[in-house]
């Protein structure tokens, strides 16, 4: 089963709508996280990303982010009225605003915390919980103390990132921590990090031949054709569909984007966001990058992105890197 990443500020509804309909091989997408902010449970603009019928063509499994078990129970039931039958915890997020408050993966060191949050939630939510986890905040070694509590409750998955917190988004996977762990670990793991490419998927699949999920994140950005590569092999795709495909979903993301946001600076910086992995579909990709980045209109980014769609060289799916060009991770 192949699962959609959530990733803050790229794959919200305008993306999976747009994705799913040029693109395929994902079964499920977890939704970027829902905060939970003092005072205020959610808000509307929050859960507009997990409406129904925003949703039709990829099924989601919304994602909450916090502490609160009290609001947490309230934002699970607000999603069960919505008719979802899970929600995924984030036990991952690095971004320092976040874990300096116990949030994310900044409640990793507080194995207890979280095991109160447990107690208090899985009893009083009418949906199914899955949790989203790295392996620790500072340390690898917290996941050994992390495993026995998410052990001892019925999750629907655990999701596994096996990074730490510290890392953000780069550096090298912990996978001899979760080598050790993994035949200790009672649930569907789920497996996320670092599938850019099918040798990078097909090294994973060799060193855990016992997890049937898999998560595709940033893999997915630099290349949309990735789930269905997994699949079934790309022999099938040939350059025109290449071609065809990136360009009519850049189009339909753009036309998302365009009315959800309707503000032209507020569209031509999220394009620029997405380009900077959407660049490595082409050769080039530093100089397209750095071509649609000086651009101040959103006309002419339209103008410009759609011709280096049409004419510039496609770059072969293995030598697209799954790292944004040019610019740092924004989180
Ligand atoms: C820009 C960005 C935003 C992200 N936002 C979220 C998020 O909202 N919730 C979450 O659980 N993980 C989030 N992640 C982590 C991804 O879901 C995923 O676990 C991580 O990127 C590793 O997988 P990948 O190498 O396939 O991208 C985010 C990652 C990135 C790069």
């Amino acid at each position: 089963m192949i699962y959609l990443a959530p990733m803050q500020g790229y794959t919200e509804a305008e993306f999976r709508l747009a994705w799913a309909m040029f693109f395929s091989g994902i079964d499920v997408a977890v939704s970027p996280f829902i905060p939970l902010s003092e005072g205020i449970v959610f808000r509307a603009k929050h859960l507009n990303d997990i409406m129904p019928g925003r949703n039709q063509k990829l099924a989601v499994v919304p994602q909450v982010l916090g502490n609160n078990s009290e609001q947490i129970i309230r934002l699970a039931r607000r999603i069960a009225d919505l008719g979802y039958e899970t929600i995924n915890w984030n036990l991952g997020c690095p971004k320092i605003s976040v874990a300096k408050k116990q949030r994310g993966s900044g409640l990793l060191p507080f194995p207890n915390k979280i095991r109160s949050i447990l107690d208090q939630v899985i009893p009083n939510i009418p949906v199914q919980l899955s949790i989203k986890t790295r392996l620790g905040f500072q340390s690898p070694d917290e996941f050994y103390e992390l495993l026995p509590v998410y052990n001892d409750y019925p999750l629907q998955s655990l999701i596994i990132h096996p990074r730490i917190g510290s890392q953000m988004y780069e550096g090298n996977l912990f996978l001899e921590v979760l080598d050790q762990t993994i035949n200790l670990v009672k649930h569907t793991i789920v497996f996320s990090g670092d599938i850019s490419n099918i040798r990078s998927f097909e090294a994973l699949r060799k060193r855990y031949p016992t997890i049937e999920h898999w998560m595709l994140g940033r893999g997915v950005l630099v290349n949309p054709f990735l789930p269905e590569i997994i699949l079934k092999g790309s022999q099938h795709l040939d350059e025109a569909t290449i071609r065809h495909k990136q360009y009519y979903f850049a189009e339909e993301l753009y036309c998302g984007l365009k009315d959800k946001l309707r503000n032209e600076h507020t569209v031509l910086n999220k394009l620029k966001d997405y380009w900077s992995y959407f660049a490595r579909w082409l050769t080039g990709e530093q100089q397209v990058f750095d071509t649609l980045s000086r651009l101040h209109s959103l006309k002419e980014f339209i103008h410009v992105s759609n011709i280096v769609l049409r004419n510039n060289p496609l770059a072969s799916f293995e030598t697209r890197i799954a790292r944004p060009v040019g610019k740092g991770i924004q989180v």
